[in-house]
């Protein structure tokens, strides 16, 4: 190795999954411990940087930094959102790479694989906020929308509530909710799955936990089909008719201020001056420190939205590396060997 060689571990997807980094009971750990160390100021959190080049499709590439002081890495999601892939192409609408960096030199440490980790964390937040908001004897869950962060959603919710015995799903066709049902049920075994068959309410009418994750803009989720004591986890854009917000008794986001400039149903009523800053219970920092009280009773209807931290996907991403490292999967591979104009044959390579 010379002086200024610079290395950094590559981890596909597959390293990822093999070094176990697929644990859902860690990743809400990790997103609960992020949370906290963001009400705690040691995270840098700037803006995100949007490129969307479909406003129809909202087809977008998105650029998401964000520092974790304490740990002396700083960190990059470059997520793609293509909503028409799976219907067009059979392909995923969500893609997502990481660069990782040390910030002693600066230089990087990891590239990897970002769809897992992004796919976690959107779950991950839904279960982090079930834990304070849902009912502790939650039993069934509904939900509208079958793809990737539904899947996710169910993985996590079981974590926060394990109670959870009963699941119905519906999607824009039967074949989406089916393949939802194949591949969750082997890995959770305890669990009864209903196919809705395309009826919202067949899914969500009753439903304990209520979970919306869908690429459409429309009012889905009809307020009488909310009962009393349910907990509402909103992940999508406008997925909900207003008067499902209008009678929640709580709503918490994981941040408003990013919420109200939005596009899903809070932010639309936001922006029609429906709703405003004093109907916000709080953010979901504030439950996890306790400031503020989550559910206070049975028949509380509970509110929640998360939009996406960036400083969370990071959080996970750094945890993947470690563990990922440590069991030695992935690959090191070479930046650079020296400086430019140190290789010896350098005279030979530039052209003027
Ligand atoms: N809040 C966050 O942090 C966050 C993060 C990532 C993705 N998202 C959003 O979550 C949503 C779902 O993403 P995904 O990766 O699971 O997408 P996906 O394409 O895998 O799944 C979308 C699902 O929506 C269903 N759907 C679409 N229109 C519907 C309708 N009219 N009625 C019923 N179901 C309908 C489809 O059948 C499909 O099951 C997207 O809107 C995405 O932008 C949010």
């Amino acid at each position: 190795m010379t002086k200024h060689e610079v290395d950094f571990n590559y981890f596909s997807q597959e390293d990822l999954l093999s070094a176990g980094c697929f644990d859902m009971p860690e990743i809400l750990d990790v997103v609960e411990k992020a949370l906290l160390a963001f009400e705690g100021g040691s995270i840098m959190f700037p803006d995100k940087i949007v490129q969307i080049f479909d406003q129809g499709t909202q087809e977008r590439i998105n650029c998401l930094p964000a520092t974790m002081l304490d740990d002396k890495i700083c960190g990059m999601k470059w997520v793609s959102v293509f909503p028409e892939n799976p219907r067009k192409y059979d392909l995923q609408n969500l893609s997502a790479i990481f660069v990782l960096s040390e910030i002693e030199h600066g230089f990087p440490v990891a590239v990897m694989d970002g769809t897992l980790a992004s796919n976690m964390r959107v779950g991950a937040v839904g279960a982090v906020a079930a834990r304070y908001l849902a009912r502790e004897a939650s039993e069934t869950i509904g939900f509208i929308g079958a793809g990737e962060q539904a899947k996710m959603h169910l993985l996590a919710m079981k974590v926060a509530r394990p109670s959870l015995k009963q699941c119905r799903v519906s999607a824009l066709t039967a074949v989406e909710e089916k393949e939802f049902i194949d591949q969750l049920a082997p890995i959770v075994p305890d669990m009864q799955f209903i196919a809705a068959n395309g009826n919202a309410r067949t899914a969500m009418e009753d439903a304990d936990i209520l979970v919306t994750a869908t690429s459409a803009q429309a009012p889905l989720l009809k307020a009488e089909w909310v009962k009393p004591g349910a907990f509402y986890s909103h992940v999508g854009g406008w997925e909900d008719e207003y008067a499902v917000v209008g009678q929640s008794d709580k709503i918490v986001c994981d941040d408003w201020e990013t919420v109200t400039h939005r596009t899903q149903t809070l932010s639309r009523m936001y922006k029609e001056g429906l709703i405003g800053n004093h109907d916000l219970h709080a953010n979901l920092h504030e439950l996890v420190s306790g400031d503020k009280p989550g559910r206070e009773s049975e028949q509380e209807r509970i509110y929640f939205n998360a939009v996406g931290l960036s400083f969370l996907d990071v959080a996970i991403a750094l945890t993947m590396y470690r563990r990922a490292k440590a069991a030695g999967a992935g690959q090191q591979l070479e930046l650079q060997h020296e400086m430019i104009f140190e290789h010896r044959d350098i005279a030979e390579r530039v052209r003027l």
